[in-house]
Protein backbone atom coordinates (compact mmCIF):
# COMPACT_ATOMS: atom_id res chain seq x y z
CA UNK A 1 0.00 0.00 0.00
CA UNK A 2 1.30 3.03 -0.79
CA UNK A 3 2.00 6.03 1.75
CA UNK A 4 0.48 8.86 -0.77
CA UNK A 5 -3.33 9.25 0.03
CA UNK A 6 -3.91 11.32 -2.73
CA UNK A 7 -1.63 12.55 -5.55
CA UNK A 8 -2.62 15.50 -8.30
CA UNK A 9 -0.65 16.32 -10.93
CA UNK A 10 -0.63 18.36 -13.47
CA UNK A 11 -4.58 18.86 -12.93
CA UNK A 12 -5.91 21.69 -15.66
CA UNK A 13 -9.99 22.00 -15.90
CA UNK A 14 -12.24 24.49 -16.80
CA UNK A 15 -15.72 26.10 -17.14
CA UNK A 16 -17.00 26.80 -20.13
CA UNK A 17 -19.88 29.10 -19.80
CA UNK A 18 -23.11 29.10 -22.54
CA UNK A 19 -21.55 31.54 -24.46
CA UNK A 20 -19.04 29.30 -25.20
CA UNK A 21 -16.50 30.94 -23.19
CA UNK A 22 -13.67 29.54 -21.28
CA UNK A 23 -12.42 29.82 -17.61
CA UNK A 24 -9.51 28.74 -16.79
CA UNK A 25 -10.31 28.12 -12.85
CA UNK A 26 -7.52 25.35 -12.20
CA UNK A 27 -4.32 25.53 -14.39
CA UNK A 28 -1.55 22.58 -13.66
CA UNK A 29 -1.99 21.69 -10.02
CA UNK A 30 0.12 19.38 -8.86
CA UNK A 31 -0.48 18.00 -4.95
CA UNK A 32 0.57 14.98 -2.37
CA UNK A 33 -0.96 14.25 0.97
CA UNK A 34 0.88 11.33 2.81
CA UNK A 35 -1.26 8.74 4.86
CA UNK A 36 -1.44 10.82 8.39
CA UNK A 37 -1.27 14.38 6.64
CA UNK A 38 -3.53 17.59 6.38
CA UNK A 39 -3.02 20.35 3.46
CA UNK A 40 -4.56 23.76 3.94
CA UNK A 41 -5.22 25.29 0.99
CA UNK A 42 -5.87 29.40 1.34
CA UNK A 43 -6.54 32.02 -1.63
CA UNK A 44 -9.05 35.12 -2.07
CA UNK A 45 -12.32 34.52 -3.18
CA UNK A 46 -12.68 33.05 -7.05
CA UNK A 47 -9.05 31.83 -6.77
CA UNK A 48 -10.29 28.55 -7.84
CA UNK A 49 -9.96 26.40 -4.13
CA UNK A 50 -14.03 24.67 -4.75
CA UNK A 51 -13.27 24.28 -7.90
CA UNK A 52 -9.73 22.34 -7.46
CA UNK A 53 -11.84 20.98 -5.00
CA UNK A 54 -14.45 19.63 -7.50
CA UNK A 55 -11.51 18.47 -10.03
CA UNK A 56 -9.59 16.38 -8.05
CA UNK A 57 -12.65 14.01 -6.83
CA UNK A 58 -12.72 13.10 -10.66
CA UNK A 59 -16.49 14.35 -10.42
CA UNK A 60 -17.20 16.45 -13.71
CA UNK A 61 -20.13 17.92 -15.08
CA UNK A 62 -20.87 21.22 -17.22
CA UNK A 63 -20.14 23.72 -17.12
CA UNK A 64 -16.91 22.14 -15.38
CA UNK A 65 -14.55 19.79 -17.77
CA UNK A 66 -11.38 18.06 -17.38
CA UNK A 67 -8.60 19.29 -19.66
CA UNK A 68 -5.67 17.31 -18.34
CA UNK A 69 -3.71 15.99 -15.51
CA UNK A 70 -3.82 12.57 -13.47
CA UNK A 71 -5.34 11.82 -10.29
CA UNK A 72 -4.61 8.74 -7.51
CA UNK A 73 -6.04 7.99 -4.98
CA UNK A 74 -4.24 5.38 -2.55
CA UNK A 75 -2.37 4.03 -5.68
CA UNK A 76 -5.86 4.11 -7.90
CA UNK A 77 -5.41 6.43 -10.86
CA UNK A 78 -9.13 7.68 -10.93
CA UNK A 79 -7.97 9.43 -14.14
CA UNK A 80 -11.00 9.60 -16.79
CA UNK A 81 -13.09 7.43 -15.30
CA UNK A 82 -17.23 8.40 -15.80
CA UNK A 83 -18.89 10.41 -13.06
CA UNK A 84 -21.38 7.39 -12.17
CA UNK A 85 -18.52 4.69 -11.46
CA UNK A 86 -16.90 8.06 -9.55
CA UNK A 87 -20.23 8.50 -7.47
CA UNK A 88 -20.70 4.80 -7.37
CA UNK A 89 -16.68 4.03 -5.97
CA UNK A 90 -14.76 7.26 -4.89
CA UNK A 91 -17.45 9.75 -3.37
CA UNK A 92 -17.81 8.86 0.31
CA UNK A 93 -15.64 6.18 0.90
CA UNK A 94 -12.16 6.88 -0.89
CA UNK A 95 -13.18 11.05 -1.12
CA UNK A 96 -15.68 12.44 1.35
CA UNK A 97 -16.35 16.41 -0.07
CA UNK A 98 -17.96 18.65 2.08
CA UNK A 99 -19.11 21.39 0.57
CA UNK A 100 -18.75 25.00 1.00
CA UNK A 101 -22.65 25.78 3.17
CA UNK A 102 -22.98 22.22 3.55
CA UNK A 103 -24.66 22.66 6.86
CA UNK A 104 -27.34 25.24 4.97
CA UNK A 105 -28.16 22.59 2.05
CA UNK A 106 -29.51 20.31 4.47
CA UNK A 107 -33.27 18.90 3.81
CA UNK A 108 -34.90 20.48 6.52
CA UNK A 109 -37.71 18.14 6.21
CA UNK A 110 -35.47 14.56 7.03
CA UNK A 111 -33.69 13.84 10.61
CA UNK A 112 -30.53 13.62 10.78
CA UNK A 113 -30.20 9.84 10.89
CA UNK A 114 -32.26 9.74 7.88
CA UNK A 115 -28.86 11.60 6.22
CA UNK A 116 -27.00 8.68 7.28
CA UNK A 117 -29.13 5.93 5.89
CA UNK A 118 -28.48 7.60 2.41
CA UNK A 119 -24.86 7.32 2.41
CA UNK A 120 -25.13 3.52 3.40
CA UNK A 121 -27.93 2.88 0.91
CA UNK A 122 -25.55 4.22 -1.38
CA UNK A 123 -22.82 1.86 -0.63
CA UNK A 124 -24.07 -0.86 1.63
CA UNK A 125 -27.56 -1.09 0.77
CA UNK A 126 -27.90 -4.47 2.87
CA UNK A 127 -27.15 -3.08 5.93
CA UNK A 128 -30.61 -2.70 8.12
CA UNK A 129 -32.02 0.56 9.77
CA UNK A 130 -30.96 -1.24 13.07
CA UNK A 131 -27.69 -1.87 12.23
CA UNK A 132 -27.05 1.64 10.49
CA UNK A 133 -29.06 3.49 13.80
CA UNK A 134 -26.31 1.55 15.82
CA UNK A 135 -23.40 2.55 13.78
CA UNK A 136 -24.15 6.05 13.94
CA UNK A 137 -24.99 5.88 17.59
CA UNK A 138 -21.46 4.33 17.88
CA UNK A 139 -19.85 6.94 15.72
CA UNK A 140 -21.51 9.71 16.81
CA UNK A 141 -20.57 9.18 20.19
CA UNK A 142 -16.92 8.70 19.68
CA UNK A 143 -17.18 12.19 17.81
CA UNK A 144 -18.02 14.06 20.68
CA UNK A 145 -21.94 14.10 19.57
CA UNK A 146 -24.57 13.02 21.58
CA UNK A 147 -26.74 10.08 19.92
CA UNK A 148 -30.12 12.14 20.36
CA UNK A 149 -28.71 14.07 17.56
CA UNK A 150 -29.87 11.64 14.77
CA UNK A 151 -33.30 11.57 15.53
CA UNK A 152 -33.05 15.64 15.40
CA UNK A 153 -34.13 17.73 12.35
CA UNK A 154 -31.49 20.10 10.91
CA UNK A 155 -33.23 23.22 12.06
CA UNK A 156 -32.77 22.23 15.96
CA UNK A 157 -29.50 22.14 16.06
CA UNK A 158 -27.16 25.29 16.72
CA UNK A 159 -25.00 26.36 13.79
CA UNK A 160 -21.92 24.64 15.18
CA UNK A 161 -23.68 21.41 15.92
CA UNK A 162 -25.19 21.19 12.54
CA UNK A 163 -21.46 21.60 11.02
CA UNK A 164 -20.50 19.07 13.04
CA UNK A 165 -23.56 17.02 12.16
CA UNK A 166 -22.61 17.30 9.01
CA UNK A 167 -18.92 16.06 9.06
CA UNK A 168 -19.70 12.69 10.91
CA UNK A 169 -22.00 11.84 8.16
CA UNK A 170 -19.76 12.96 5.83
CA UNK A 171 -17.23 10.40 7.17
CA UNK A 172 -18.98 8.38 8.56
CA UNK A 173 -17.76 5.35 6.11
CA UNK A 174 -13.61 6.37 6.97
CA UNK A 175 -12.89 7.87 3.54
CA UNK A 176 -9.18 7.90 2.71
CA UNK A 177 -9.28 11.53 1.68
CA UNK A 178 -11.76 14.24 3.39
CA UNK A 179 -12.14 17.44 1.79
CA UNK A 180 -13.06 20.20 4.00
CA UNK A 181 -14.20 23.51 1.53
CA UNK A 182 -14.66 26.32 4.39
CA UNK A 183 -15.94 24.37 7.41
CA UNK A 184 -16.07 27.00 9.45
CA UNK A 185 -16.31 29.84 8.17
CA UNK A 186 -19.61 30.63 8.71
CA UNK A 187 -19.55 30.00 12.57
CA UNK A 188 -18.43 31.96 15.49
CA UNK A 189 -15.38 31.65 17.35
CA UNK A 190 -16.22 28.59 19.91
CA UNK A 191 -17.86 26.71 16.97
CA UNK A 192 -15.14 27.23 14.81
CA UNK A 193 -12.47 26.14 17.39
CA UNK A 194 -15.07 23.16 18.10
CA UNK A 195 -15.59 21.85 14.51
CA UNK A 196 -11.44 21.99 13.86
CA UNK A 197 -10.48 20.24 16.64
CA UNK A 198 -12.92 17.27 15.21
CA UNK A 199 -11.40 17.18 12.35
CA UNK A 200 -7.74 17.15 13.98
CA UNK A 201 -9.15 14.46 16.28
CA UNK A 202 -10.89 12.22 13.01
CA UNK A 203 -7.07 12.12 11.79
CA UNK A 204 -5.37 11.11 15.08
CA UNK A 205 -7.88 8.51 15.24
CA UNK A 206 -7.37 7.12 12.28
CA UNK A 207 -11.08 7.63 10.89
CA UNK A 208 -9.85 10.18 7.43
CA UNK A 209 -6.72 8.84 6.64
CA UNK A 210 -5.51 12.30 5.05
CA UNK A 211 -7.25 15.86 4.88
CA UNK A 212 -7.17 19.15 2.69
CA UNK A 213 -8.55 22.13 4.39
CA UNK A 214 -9.43 24.75 2.11
CA UNK A 215 -10.25 28.62 3.66
CA UNK A 216 -9.79 31.94 2.85
CA UNK A 217 -8.24 33.02 6.27
CA UNK A 218 -4.64 31.84 5.39
CA UNK A 219 -3.36 32.16 9.53
CA UNK A 220 -6.29 29.78 10.51
CA UNK A 221 -4.53 27.16 9.28
CA UNK A 222 -1.64 27.44 11.12
CA UNK A 223 -2.18 24.90 14.09
CA UNK A 224 -4.77 22.71 12.14
CA UNK A 225 -2.87 21.80 8.60
CA UNK A 226 0.79 20.13 8.04
CA UNK A 227 1.31 21.63 4.76
CA UNK A 228 -0.30 24.80 3.26
CA UNK A 229 -0.34 25.81 -0.64
CA UNK A 230 -1.55 29.23 -1.63
CA UNK A 231 -3.77 29.64 -4.53
CA UNK A 232 -4.16 32.85 -6.83
CA UNK A 233 -5.84 33.17 -10.07
CA UNK A 234 -6.09 29.39 -10.94
CA UNK A 235 -2.40 28.43 -9.79
CA UNK A 236 -0.66 27.38 -6.94
CA UNK A 237 1.73 30.16 -5.81
CA UNK A 238 3.45 28.64 -3.04
CA UNK A 239 3.32 25.26 -1.15
CA UNK A 240 4.83 25.10 2.44
CA UNK A 241 4.96 23.86 5.92
CA UNK A 242 2.07 25.50 7.56
CA UNK A 243 4.89 27.52 9.61
CA UNK A 244 6.87 28.81 6.52
CA UNK A 245 3.65 29.64 4.88
CA UNK A 246 2.19 31.27 7.92
CA UNK A 247 5.59 32.86 9.84
CA UNK A 248 8.01 33.36 6.67
CA UNK A 249 5.79 33.76 3.48
CA UNK A 250 8.35 33.83 0.43
CA UNK A 251 5.68 35.15 -2.36
CA UNK A 252 4.33 38.21 -2.16
CA UNK A 253 0.53 37.25 -2.74
CA UNK A 254 1.01 34.66 0.58
CA UNK A 255 2.70 37.93 2.04
CA UNK A 256 -0.27 40.05 1.54
CA UNK A 257 -2.45 37.40 2.74
CA UNK A 258 -0.60 37.60 6.10
CA UNK A 259 -1.43 41.05 6.32
CA UNK A 260 1.04 43.38 8.42
CA UNK A 261 2.24 40.49 11.20
CA UNK A 262 5.07 41.64 12.85
CA UNK A 263 5.60 39.69 15.78
CA UNK A 264 3.14 36.78 14.69
CA UNK A 265 3.54 34.37 17.73
CA UNK A 266 2.03 36.92 19.82
CA UNK A 267 -1.96 37.22 19.46
CA UNK A 268 -1.43 35.76 15.65
CA UNK A 269 -5.34 35.35 15.92
CA UNK A 270 -6.15 39.33 16.95
CA UNK A 271 -4.31 40.80 14.03
CA UNK A 272 -6.58 42.18 11.33
CA UNK A 273 -5.84 41.58 8.22
CA UNK A 274 -4.78 44.11 5.67
CA UNK A 275 -6.63 43.98 2.29
CA UNK A 276 -4.23 43.41 -1.07
CA UNK A 277 -4.93 46.08 -2.83
CA UNK A 278 -6.65 45.93 -6.83
CA UNK A 279 -8.56 42.84 -7.66
CA UNK A 280 -7.31 39.23 -9.36
CA UNK A 281 -7.13 38.96 -12.93
CA UNK A 282 -10.62 37.60 -14.97
CA UNK A 283 -10.06 33.85 -15.29
CA UNK A 284 -11.41 34.22 -18.70
CA UNK A 285 -8.50 35.81 -20.27
CA UNK A 286 -5.50 35.41 -17.61
CA UNK A 287 -2.30 37.78 -17.89
CA UNK A 288 0.64 36.21 -20.28
CA UNK A 289 2.99 36.85 -17.30
CA UNK A 290 2.96 36.53 -13.83
CA UNK A 291 -1.01 36.16 -13.03
CA UNK A 292 -0.07 38.72 -9.04
CA UNK A 293 1.98 40.78 -11.28
CA UNK A 294 -0.56 43.99 -11.39
CA UNK A 295 -0.46 44.12 -7.82
CA UNK A 296 2.70 43.07 -6.68
CA UNK A 297 4.70 45.64 -4.61
CA UNK A 298 7.79 43.80 -6.17
CA UNK A 299 6.87 43.62 -9.87
CA UNK A 300 9.99 44.05 -12.67
CA UNK A 301 9.12 44.42 -16.13
CA UNK A 302 9.46 40.97 -16.85
CA UNK A 303 6.85 39.46 -14.53
CA UNK A 304 3.93 40.64 -16.63
CA UNK A 305 5.46 39.34 -20.14
CA UNK A 306 6.68 36.02 -19.24
CA UNK A 307 4.93 32.95 -17.49
CA UNK A 308 6.50 32.27 -13.98
CA UNK A 309 7.37 28.30 -13.39
CA UNK A 310 7.46 27.01 -9.64
CA UNK A 311 10.50 26.83 -8.50
CA UNK A 312 11.65 24.17 -5.90
CA UNK A 313 13.91 25.48 -3.07
CA UNK A 314 15.66 23.41 -0.06
CA UNK A 315 13.02 21.54 2.17
CA UNK A 316 11.00 21.18 -0.63
CA UNK A 317 9.43 24.48 -0.48
CA UNK A 318 7.64 25.86 -4.19
CA UNK A 319 6.85 29.25 -5.29
CA UNK A 320 5.92 30.83 -8.27
CA UNK A 321 8.02 34.26 -9.01
CA UNK A 322 10.80 35.30 -11.01
CA UNK A 323 12.90 36.59 -7.99
CA UNK A 324 14.87 34.34 -6.03
CA UNK A 325 14.04 33.52 -2.35
CA UNK A 326 17.62 35.90 -1.74
CA UNK A 327 16.17 38.56 -3.75
CA UNK A 328 12.70 37.95 -2.43
CA UNK A 329 14.09 37.96 1.48
CA UNK A 330 16.09 41.64 0.58
CA UNK A 331 12.86 43.33 -0.59
CA UNK A 332 11.06 42.40 2.21
CA UNK A 333 13.75 43.69 4.60
CA UNK A 334 13.60 47.32 2.38
CA UNK A 335 9.73 47.30 2.96
N1 LIG B 1 -20.47 27.23 -12.57
C1 LIG B 1 -19.56 28.11 -12.97
N2 LIG B 1 -19.55 28.58 -14.23
C2 LIG B 1 -18.62 29.46 -14.65
N3 LIG B 1 -17.61 29.94 -13.88
C3 LIG B 1 -17.57 29.51 -12.61
C4 LIG B 1 -18.52 28.58 -12.09
N4 LIG B 1 -18.22 28.34 -10.78
C5 LIG B 1 -17.13 29.10 -10.51
N5 LIG B 1 -16.74 29.79 -11.61
C6 LIG B 1 -15.57 30.69 -11.71
O1 LIG B 1 -14.39 29.93 -11.45
C7 LIG B 1 -13.47 30.69 -10.66
C8 LIG B 1 -13.12 29.93 -9.40
O2 LIG B 1 -14.27 29.83 -8.57
P1 LIG B 1 -14.30 29.00 -7.22
O3 LIG B 1 -15.70 28.95 -6.75
O4 LIG B 1 -13.60 27.71 -7.43
O5 LIG B 1 -13.42 29.93 -6.27
P2 LIG B 1 -13.17 29.82 -4.69
O6 LIG B 1 -11.72 30.04 -4.49
O7 LIG B 1 -13.76 28.57 -4.16
O8 LIG B 1 -13.96 31.09 -4.14
P3 LIG B 1 -14.74 31.30 -2.73
O9 LIG B 1 -13.66 31.62 -1.71
O10 LIG B 1 -15.61 32.48 -3.00
O11 LIG B 1 -15.49 30.06 -2.41
C9 LIG B 1 -14.13 32.04 -10.41
O12 LIG B 1 -13.63 32.96 -11.36
C10 LIG B 1 -15.60 31.77 -10.64
O13 LIG B 1 -16.25 32.92 -11.11
MG1 LIG C 1 -15.20 28.18 -2.75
Amino acid sequence: MSNVMLEVKDLTTKYITRFGEDIYAVDHVSLKVEDGKSLGIAGESGCGKSTLALSLMGYYFPPLHYTGGEITIDGRNITGMNPDDVRKSVLGTEIAYIPQSAMNALNPTRKIIHFIEDVFEAHNPLATKKEIYDIAKGFFETVGLPAEVLQKYPVELSGGMKQRTVIAISVILSPTVLIADEPSSALDVTSQKMVIKMLRSLMNNGYVKSMIFITHELPLLYNVTDDIMVMYAGQIVEKASAKEAVFDPLHPYSRGLMGSIIVPEEGLRDVRLTAIPGVPPNLKNPPAGCRFAERCLYVRPLCTTHPVRLREIAGGRTYRCILSEEELREAYKNG
